[in-house]
């Protein structure tokens, strides 16, 4: 990612702050839509959930500036996430699901360098943490 993808992906993220919690449900919805099987992992009340993933994408935005700074936490939620019946596949299925999120949340305002810099910003943190979660032979196939 350069400087100037960092900066796209923390002022767009800036504009879906103040609908955050509609922002969390749209996601689940749709996660839970194009993936089925995943819904039984999750709490039947979403409600911490929700709060939950947007502060952390809170976190790892801000974070981007300086992304020596969240390794160890992104690492850690990467190894959480093995005993939550995570698996690398499921990985860009959530991918692709934030950034359909962030396109129906941000309008017109979700343009190519937008989408470009938020694809390198996903693919960034999850090949990280699947790395990390699974070991560096799944995270390169
Ligand atoms: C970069 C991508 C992801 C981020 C930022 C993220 C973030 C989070 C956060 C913050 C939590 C709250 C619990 C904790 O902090 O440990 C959580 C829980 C959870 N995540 Fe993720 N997650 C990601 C990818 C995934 C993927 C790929 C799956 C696979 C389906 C997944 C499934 C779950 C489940 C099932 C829980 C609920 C665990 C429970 O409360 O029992 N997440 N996630």
């Amino acid at each position: 990612m350069n400087p100037s993808q960092v900066k796209l992906v923390q002022e767009s993220f800036a504009k879906v702050a103040p609908i955050s919690e509609q922002a969390a449900v749209i996601f689940y919805d749709r996660l839970f839509e194009v993936a089925p099987a995943v819904k039984a992992m999750f709490p039947a009340d979403m409600t911490e959930q929700r709060k939950k993933l947007m502060a952390t994408l809170a976190v790892v935005v801000n974070g981007l500036s300086n992304l020596e700074s969240i390794l160890p936490a992104a690492s850690a939620l990467a190894t959480r996430h093995v005993s939550y019946g995570a698996k690398p596949e499921h990985y860009p299925v959530v991918g692709g699901v934030l950034l359909w999120t962030l396109e129906k949340g941000l309008g017109a305002a979700w343009t190519p360098e937008v989408a470009a810099a938020w694809t390198a910003a996903y693919g960034t943190l999850s090949t990280f943490m699947i790395s990390e979660a699974y070991g560096k032979k799944q995270a390169a196939e």
